[in-house]
């Protein structure tokens, strides 16, 4: 449990720094008419896979998931806000893939871009971060 904490609380740097180069590469790519698919796209898709993962995984394990306790914050974020929220952003970053992948050019980035800067947006807002007072650090 701890050691898939741990992964779990790291990868989000991975995640997040995957999002931002698929984002900015997504977005030079379309203004510059390109042609051809980029790698990053896919890591990122895998880094939030694997995060989905280890989530659903933690889900079954942690102290902080307690339906009965849902009045109290920390217990209802990660009982159902951090969860739900994630499933939202990793499906917009699943659904900007597939779609992408059966477009061209301009097309292609452009749906790459305007899903996975939205899905980065909603990951933003579910992450613990310690300024929440949620009892999740930076790592
Ligand atoms: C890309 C998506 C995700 C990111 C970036 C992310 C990030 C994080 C972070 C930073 C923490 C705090 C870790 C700590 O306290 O050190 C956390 C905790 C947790 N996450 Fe996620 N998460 C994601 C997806 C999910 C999903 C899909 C689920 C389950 C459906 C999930 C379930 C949990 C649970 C249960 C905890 C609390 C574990 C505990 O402290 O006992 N996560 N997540």
């Amino acid at each position: 449990m701890n050691i898939l904490l741990r992964a779990h609380s790291g990868l989000r740097y991975v995640v997040l720094g995957l999002l931002l180069a698929a984002i900015f590469i997504a977005y030079s790519n379309w203004k510059s008419n390109k042609s051809g698919d980029s790698k990053v796209y896919l890591f990122a898709l895998i880094a939030t896979h694997t995060q989905l993962l280890i989530g659903l995984i933690l889900f079954t394990m942690s102290p902080k998931v307690n339906f009965s306790l849902i009045s109290e914050k920390v217990f209802r974020f990660f009982s159902i806000e951090h969860g739900f929220m994630m499933l939202i952003a990793i499906i917009l970053i699943t659904v900007g893939r597939v779609r992408s992948k059966k477009l061209e050019g301009a097309d292609k980035h452009r749906t790459v871009l305007y899903f996975y800067a939205l899905a980065l947006v909603i990951m933003l807002v579910a992450i613990p971060w310690p300024f929440r007072n949620l009892g999740s650090g930076w790592f």
